[in-house]
C-alpha cells in the first residue's frame, strides 16, 4: 500500500509544533525531513540538532533525506537524531556503501537517493544493502518545482530492477494529486509531498492526496 510522506520543509516553521500536531492528528506514519548544506544543494535546511528537537516532539517515524557534500562527515550526527530512516545521495560521495553500512549497523533503514540524471542501474551492487530507493522527481534543493515526467519510466524500471527484493520505492518533488496517482501506478510506495499539502487548506489537501492513492 502506498503512503503519503509530508515533507516538513514545506511546513510553516513559525508554527512547527502545530504543524507536527496536525500531521499526528491525521495519523501520519512517516515524516520526510530534508537536510541541506548549502554546498551539495544551494539551499540550507534542518541540521541534526533541529531534527533531534523535532524528533523529541513527535511520535512519527523520521525519514531524513541527506543532501550533503561529504555525508561521511555528518552521518554519525544524523544517526544520533534518532531518525529511523536515513537516505544518502548516490552522487554526493564515493563512499555510499560505507555510509549505508553505518546506517544499517545503527539499526536504521537505509536508502539511496538518485538525482534525475542518475540511472537506477548504478545501484546494481548495492541492492542487498538498501531498504529503499528515493527517486528525485525534481532537482533537489528547491521546493515548488515541476515534476519531471521522465521519472515515471524510471520508477517502472526501478521496480523491475528490484524484482522480488524487499526494497521500497520513494519519490520526492513536484507531487500533486494527479501525480501521486501516476507515481503510485508506476510502482512508488512512499510519496513525498511538500507544497501540495502545506497550502491554505492542508487538511483537505492531505486527505485528498491520501484518498487519491487508495
Ligand atoms: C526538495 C526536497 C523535497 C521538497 C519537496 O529538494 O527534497 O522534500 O520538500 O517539495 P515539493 O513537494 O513542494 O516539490
Ligand atoms: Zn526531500
Amino acid at each position: 500500500m502506498a503512503q503519503i510522506l509530508p515533507s516538513v520543509f514545506g511546513a510553516n516553521l513559525l508554527r512547527l509544533q502545530d504543524e507536527i500536531q496536525f500531521l499526528e492528528n491525521e495519523q501520519t506514519e512517516i515524516l520526510h525531513v530534508d537536510l541541506m548544506d548549502g554546498t551539495y544543494v544551494s539551499n540550507i535546511a534542518f541540521g541534526p540538532n533541529q531534527i533531534a528537537a523535532m524528533k523529541k516532539a513527535s511520535t512519527m517515524t523520521f525519514d531524513v533525506h541527506m543532501m550533503l557534500a561529504n555525508p561521511e562527515r555528518h552521518i554519525d550526527d544524523v544517526i544520533k537524531t534518532g531518525a529511523e530512516m536515513i537516505s544518502v545521495h548516490y552522487e554526493s560521495t564515493p563512499h555510499v556503501h560505507f555510509i549505508l553500512q553505518k546506517i544499517k549497523k545503527a539499526g536504521r533503514k537505509a536508502g539511496v537517493v538518485l538525482n534525475p540524471g542518475t540511472p537506477e542501474s548504478v545501484l546494481e551492487y548495492l541492492l542487498d544493502d538498501i531498504d529503499y530507493i528515493l527517486i528525485m522527481t525534481i532537482n533537489p534543493g528547491q521546493p515548488g518545482q515541476t515534476f519531471i515526467e521522465k521519472s515515471i519510466e524510471k520508477i517502472k524500471n526501478t521496480k523491475k530492477m528490484i524484482a522480488g527484493r524487499n526494497i521500497k520505492i520513494e519519490v520526492d518533488g513536484g507531487v500533486n494529486i494527479d501525480i501521486a496517482k501516476k507515481v503510485k501506478q508506476a510502482g512508488a510506495d512512499l510519496i513525498v509531498v511538500g507544497g501540495a499539502l502545506f497550502n491554505d487548506t492542508p487538511q483537505e489537501s492531505y486527505r485528498a492526496l491520501k484518498s487519491a492513492i487508495q
